[in-house]
């Protein structure tokens, strides 16, 4: 199964696994099954965060899955994300570390300023009244030093728009190898994916599948026409439609579920394509952001005073 995956390449010459399983929502009780279900299945990425409050619980089952020679630490990628509140250069490394005691790793395989945006140390919640001004600069600088280090084999950025990433660009010593962001066809994500593809950095998709169960996004994704009509004529389920878009555009996807069945169904995306006079369709498409950030924003702030500028116009 697990010779069925494609890679994409990043700029530091690792390949990343095309899918990967998100974690976003799967719950403390169940991640750990589902992380076992999706690597006998053939996964090889699993892209996680502390902000989801379940690296520990996916800390003990890759343990179990590594002593039982389920698979090998150097064929997984794993991602995680630096959060908001550990935006201080010397917070930087204490939050990889407590992810790697987690996760119950040496290292991980990328690793994220997970929002442009920083809360106050030691606050919880995401609340506007937690943000404080960012100094992504500084803390770039703190996430290359995890690169030097090797804790992080690759460093990156999540939630960053074409000005942020541009702007990062500009002064990194290490440039970003990703950017995780909200992707599926209802949200292509055109200019930003030309600027990553201009840039080499690697546009990794979040929400794949719109969400379809968060109800503050109202995700309706899955049940586009182009989307189920496509479905039907390839005889495949609007979920692995949705994905195979996004591999066809050239990013990799992170669909989340806790069900054995989806997490098989949303890896069996290799053996067939979206014939060209369907795909062309998908560009027809309405383009509609989904998770809006609301909570990320701070009116008297100075910078992301509004989901405007939180995205720089890209809503
Ligand atoms: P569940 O975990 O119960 O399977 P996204 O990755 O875009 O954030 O979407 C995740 C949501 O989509 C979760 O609610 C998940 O529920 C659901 N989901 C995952 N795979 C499928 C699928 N193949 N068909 C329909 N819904 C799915």
């Amino acid at each position: 199964m697990a010779k069925e995956i494609k890679y994409f390449e990043l700029n530091t010459g690792a390949k990343i696994p095309s899918v990967g399983l998100g974690t976003w929502q799967a719950e403390p009780g169940v991640v750990g099954q589902s992380i076992e279900a999706a690597v006998k299945n053939g996964y090889r990425h699993i892209d996680c965060a502390p902000v989801y409050g379940n690296e520990k619980e996916i800390g003990v089952v890759l343990k179990k899955l590594f002593d039982e020679k389920v698979v090998k630490r150097e064929d997984l990628f794993i991602t995680s994300k630096l959060w908001c509140t550990d935006h201080a250069p010397e917070d930087v490394p204490v939050a990889l570390g407590k992810t790697l005691e987690d996760l119950q790793l040496q290292y991980v395989d990328l690793y994220l300023i997970h929002w442009p945006v920083r809360f106050k140390k030691g606050t919880t919640g995401i609340k506007p009244d937690n943000i404080v001004k960012p100094d992504i600069p500084a803390t770039w600088k703190a996430m290359e030093a995890l690169y030097d280090s090797g804790k992080a084999r690759a460093i990156g950025v999540s939630n960053f728009s074409v000005k942020k990433l541009g702007d990062l660009l500009a002064i990194a010593r290490i440039p970003p190898a990703a950017n995780q962001v909200e992707c599926h066809p209802t949200w292509n994500q055109t200019k930003l994916r030309g600027f990553c593809k201009s840039k080499g950095v690697h546009l990794s998709a979040y929400s794949p599948l719109g969400s379809p169960g968060t109800t503050t996004m109202k995700g309706e994704v899955l049940k586009h026409p182009v989307l189920v009509a496509t479905a039907e004529k390839l005889c495949k389920t609007p979920a692995q439609v949705a994905l195979r878009w996004g591999l066809q555009m050239g990013h990799s996807v992170l669909p989340k579920s806790v069900q054995e069945s989806r997490i098989k169904e949303n890896f069996d995306v290799f053996s067939w394509s979206i014939p060209d006079d369907l795909f062309a369709e998908f560009s027809q498409i309405e383009q509609v952001r989904l998770l809006r950030g609301y909570l990320f924003v701070h009116e008297t702030l100075g910078e992301n005073k509004n989901i405007e500028e939180l995205w720089d116009g890209e809503i």
